[in-house]
């Protein structure tokens, strides 16, 4: 749907300043997003197929399953549901959103919060009506809504804006939502562009998309996952590397690919933003999305992102450090056969010999163990576990 070219720049872009826009705007609210983002879009099932009813049914849903209680609070619309501007130019949702405040209201007596799309291009790129030269007015009418979260997507703005521009026409919109005074998380879509990770936070992003979309193919997921390596100090509380919204449960990978992709995102520190259809979910889906332990991964208070500790062909180690010092360790292997790996306690950082195991998928304590551990990981598959020792040491 777009044709802007999506190479991840390594160009650290000077930010110019654009008609009307501020020179600096004022620091993203962190308290807004002081763990990755959890919640479900509309996009990655529903696409254009998203209306008032999807909205309201994946509300009920996730509050009835458990979701609501595992974490995940916002339920967002993704692209197509723009209609015209008014004559004063305010933005009027199409048919299939007959009143976007009173669904606003609805998710909100839910317990949920209320996220929303735009593009500061003219078009979206499903090509429905942008914000651009809007900015003011359609924060002020997502604050009237009760949004909560608005996910801006580049876009067209490549027709009108250069790139050196983009710092610029992201700190329009940040500025513009906190005049509003209602607090709303700032997802900046851009696709990794000008390196994002090194200004996402300082034009007030509190998550930023750190690569191109994301599809339900283990290949697909893969790339970008493993991809991710060595971004991680850009992320932290209240702004967050965004490798793309979950595939969990579309269907087209299977149970040990799904598993490597939500304990990467877990590792990762990535937004949970499901992407399934949550009216035809299987209670092996649900136990992805729901375990608490693998969730918790994510959502350690520490806010580190994880990285990659060591390489071998297709087996890769992957760590992330945890608040109470434990390791949250990923033993993933993308061959095509099953196959024995090993963590040695020493290159997670733990100095003493002994260390407790603990499978994060089973959620089931291994016991002591002396010096490493050691497991059969299935074809695409992973075992995640959390590594503990009586004194703590520090990360490698
Ligand atoms: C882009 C984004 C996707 C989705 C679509 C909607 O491709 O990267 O996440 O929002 O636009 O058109």
């Amino acid at each position: 749907m777009r044709t802007i070219s999506r190479c991840l720049g390594l160009a650290f872009a000077a930010v110019l300043i654009v008609g009307g826009v501020p020179a600096s705007a004022p620091a993203q609210n962190s308290s807004l997003a002081p763990t990755p983002p959890m919640g479900w879009n509309s996009w990655n099932h529903f696409a254009c197929k998203v209306s008032d009813k999807v909205i309201r049914e994946s509300a009920d849903t996730i509050v009835a399953n458990g979701m609501k209680d595992a974490g995940y609070v916002y339920v967002n619309i993704d692209d197509c549901w723009q209609g015209k501007r008014d004559a004063a130019g305010v933005i009027q949702p199409n048919e299939k959103f007959p009143n976007m405040k009173a669904l606003a209201d609805y998710v909100h007596s839910k317990g949920l919060k209320f996220g929303i799309y735009s593009s500061p291009g003219p078009k979206t790129c499903a090509g429905y009506e942008g914000s651009f030269q809007h900015e003011a007015q359609d924060a002020k009418t997502y604050a009237e809504w009760g949004v909560d979260y608005l996910k801006y997507d580049w876009c067209s703005a490549e027709k009108v804006y250069k790139p050196s521009e983009m710092q610029g026409v992201y700190r329009k919109m940040h500025a513009a939502l906190m005049a509003t005074d209602r607090p709303m998380v700032f997802s900046l879509c851009q696709y990794g562009l000008e390196a994002v990770w090194r200004w996402g936070a300082s034009v007030g992003g509190n998550l930023w998309r750190t690569t191109d979309d994301i599809s339900d193919s283990y290949d697909r997921m893969s790339v970008i996952g493993f991809d991710q390596n060595g971004l991680g100090p850009f992320a932290g509380p209240g702004h967050w590397n965004d490798p793309d919204m979950l595939e969990v449960g579309n269907g087209h990978m299977t149970h040990d690919e799904y598993l490597t992709h939500m304990s990467l995102w877990c590792i990762l520190a990535a937004p949970l933003l499901a992407g399934n259809d949550l009216s035809k979910m299987t209670p092996e889906t649900l136990a992805i999305l729901n375990n608490p332990d693998v969730v918790a991964v994510d959502q350690d208070p520490l806010g580190t992102e994880g990285r990659r500790l060591r390489q071998e062909g297709p087996f890769e180690l992957w760590m992330k450090l945890l608040a109470d010092g434990s390791r949250a360790v990923g033993l993933f292997n993308r061959s095509e056969d099953a196959a024995r790996m090993q963590v040695s306690f020493k290159e997670i950082g733990i100095i003493g010999e002994t260390a407790s195991v603990r499978d994060l998928w089973a959620r089931h304590d291994l016991g002591p163990f002396n010096r490493s551990y050691s497991a059969e990981v299935p074809k695409h598959g992973v075992v995640l576990i959390k590594v503990k020792e009586a004194t703590v040491g520090s990360a490698p």
